[in-house]
């Protein structure tokens, strides 16, 4: 299960990431916001994060206007590993090397036809299992 927040400034990409994990048949609980009212991103970074670590889904895409502030929020759980990406490259990198959990994405950076390439991308590349990414990923959470 994949977990979903946005803000007011991602609101309207998240509604595109929405269809277009309907159209492929992916599972996801939506924590908000529900409308483009101004809102404050660290509400939704928290209950996405928090659904993560509660064991409650897998993976999370967290949107705001630039997706910084949603991964600043995202990367202050323990276990949580968040990454800003606007481009593919860095989507299959921070999976394969970093094993994030969390795609963050800004509207206001990636026009929604990247953002929908940079989604599948992160979902569909698994981590790498490598010995020395296990043990970078481990001396983060030192
Ligand atoms: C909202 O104006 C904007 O600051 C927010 O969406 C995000 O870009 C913060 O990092």
């Amino acid at each position: 299960m994949l977990a979903l927040g946005c803000d007011h400034g991602g609101y309207g990409l998240m509604q595109e990431v929405k269809a277009h994990l309907d159209k492929r048949g992916i599972e996801y609980r939506d924590f908000g916001t529900y409308s483009a009212e101004s809102t404050d991103y660290p509400i939704y970074a928290k209950k996405v994060c928090t659904a993560i670590t509660e064991g409650e889904c897998e993976f999370g895409i967290l949107i705001c206007g630039t997706g910084i502030g949603m991964s600043m929020t995202a990367n202050k759980f323990k276990g949580i590993r968040a990454a800003v990406c606007s481009d593919c490259f860095s989507a299959q990198a921070t999976r394969s090397h970093n094993n994030a959990n969390v795609l963050c994405m800004g509207e206001r950076t990636v026009g929604p036809g990247l953002a929908l390439l940079i989604t599948d991308t992160f979902l569909d590349t698994p981590f790498s299992e490598e010995e020395r990414h296990k043990r970078r990923i481990a001396m983060i959470e030192d």
